[in-house]
């Protein structure tokens, strides 16, 4: 789905101008979107959603909501991301005790950025004997890719620029913003 830009409306978050990007009502019709292909492709299998914690949580309560298979839910922390520039390290990871043999997983992210989070990530799930991996995420920043990492499901892509909301944070605030904005880098560098 193409991101629908708005020029206007300005959010002034402490020293940072942010500009609305992508409405509550365009993101939840990516979300039905995603769960009703899911709900078609995946029609005979028992997925296990592993969301990645904090900035995938609003967009996953949604998007499980109108998933209606056979699935179950879990959550990892992964810690790999300071401020606005991702560091490509990940640090640590806490959650997901639970045997994955033989399970089919579906990555449940809010952003691929330089997709160094996924490519570590996914290669740990593997070797933990999962059957198969897959990936959804909300957002997706093409032009930021370091290493190549297949997404299967994809509600939007956008430019290379920092957003915030809908569970996406700037040093951990503005993630309870029920849209997205964009960062306005011509107003404030
Ligand atoms: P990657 O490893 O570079 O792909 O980074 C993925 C993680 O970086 C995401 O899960 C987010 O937590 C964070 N991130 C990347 N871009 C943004 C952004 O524009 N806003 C907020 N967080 C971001």
């Amino acid at each position: 789905m193409q991101p629908m830009t708005t020029t206007i409306g300005k959010i002034q978050l402490k020293d940072k101008v942010f500009r609305p990007y992508l409405s509550e009502e365009i993101i939840f019709s990516a979300v039905a979107e995603m769960a009703e292909k899911m709900n078609n492709e995946l029609r005979d299998k028992n997925p296990l959603f592993i969301v990645v914690l904090n900035g995938s949580f609003m967009f996953a309560s949604d998007l499980f909501k109108q998933i209606n298979l056979e699935a179950e839910i879990s959550f990892i922390k992964i810690a790999s991301y300071q401020g606005m520039r991702s560091t490509g390290q990940v640090v640590t990871s806490i959650g997901m005790e639970q045997d994955l043999h033989g399970r089919d997983l579906i990555i449940v992210e809010d952003i691929v950025d330089t997709g160094l989070t996924l490519h570590w990530l996914k290669s740990n799930l593997e070797s933990r004997g999962a059957k198969s991996v897959e990936i959804l995420t909300m957002l997706r920043k093409p032009e930021a890719a370091k290493v190549e990492v297949d997404v299967k499901y994809v509600g939007f892509d956008i430019p290379t620029d920092f957003v915030i909301g809908y569970g996406l944070d700037f040093d951990e605030k503005y993630r309870n913003l029920d849209f997205i904005g964009v960062l306005a880098k011509h107003v404030y560098a």
